[in-house]
């Protein structure tokens, strides 16, 4: 038998907040219990991964979730992983097969080869340098995309005649990420990072990383037991913890 679940998780919508996850670390220092989600329909100064902005027009979703798991701060990365499974496995069912559905490390999710969501995971450190909140912020593009000149980008509307509203989305999308998370509480990494790798990508597949200014580049040889990205050259097997796939 599964133990019970630990987390009460709600939804709360706005029409527009300058970005949800401001709002929900607001809420986190102020104490709010974990598992509130905070969905806004626009965004006026939505925020991406380092310190880059995120559009945030209205007709995509605009998520973030609190979580408070008891757990050291050094493995709050993997709920980055959580959250990509949670969305690609809210988002793969709705897709057809020639949307071709991928998990780009560490977690941005990409249809046909471009990027259609992304998340951002921050932290908040209590007193005793111990984990005292997660703050999970997501944003799938459904109706619209950016054009950004570093990269492709794609959105559900590219695949579907009718996607789904973000209110709708944002339910499924809690559903999965209240098992995943769960899981990931009962059982460690381990089943988290198998399910990334069934979205990710084939084993082998040439990858070039961005770190530190340098390119690497190699072929992809999964991921290490704390989630860092495996690169082979020949016979070295480098560890990748901070970087991006370019
Ligand atoms: C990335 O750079 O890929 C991460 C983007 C995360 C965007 C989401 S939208 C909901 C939440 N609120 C924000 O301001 N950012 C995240």
């Amino acid at each position: 038998m599964p133990p019970p679940p630990t987390t009460a998780f709600r939804l709360e919508c706005h029409e527009v907040l300058e970005s949800t996850s401001t709002t929900l670390k607001q809420r986190a220092e102020a104490g709010v219990a974990e598992g509130l989600a905070i969905l806004a329909l626009r965004q006026s100064a939505g925020r991406g991964r380092q310190g880059r902005g995120w559009e945030s027009p209205a007709g995509n979703l605009y998520f973030s979730l609190l979580l408070r798991p008891a757990v050291p701060l050094r493995d709050a990365p993997q709920w980055s992983f959580v959250a990509a499974v949670a969305l690609a496995e809210t988002l793969k069912p709705l897709l057809p097969h020639e949307a071709r559905l991928t998990l780009k490390w560490p977690n941005d999710l990409l249809l046909h080869g471009a990027k259609a969501a992304g998340i951002l995971v921050e932290t908040g450190v209590a007193a005793s340098n111990t984990l005292d909140w997660l703050c999970i912020g997501i944003g799938v593009n459904i109706a619209s995309k950016p054009s950004l000149p570093d990269r492709a980008t794609s959105c559900l509307a590219e695949f579907l005649p009718e996607p789904p509203a973000p209110e709708i989305l944002a339910t499924a999308l809690l559903r999965n990420f209240a098992h995943w998370h769960e899981t990931r509480l009962a059982q460690g990494f381990t089943p988290i990072r198998d399910a990334w790798l069934r979205h990710g990508p084939a084993m082998g597949a040439p990858v070039s990383v961005k770190r530190d200014g340098a390119l690497l580049e190699g072929a992809f040889a999964g991921l290490s037991p704390e989630g860092g990205l495996k690169l082979a050259k020949g016979r070295e097997v480098q560890l990748i913890l901070a970087g991006e796939i370019i």
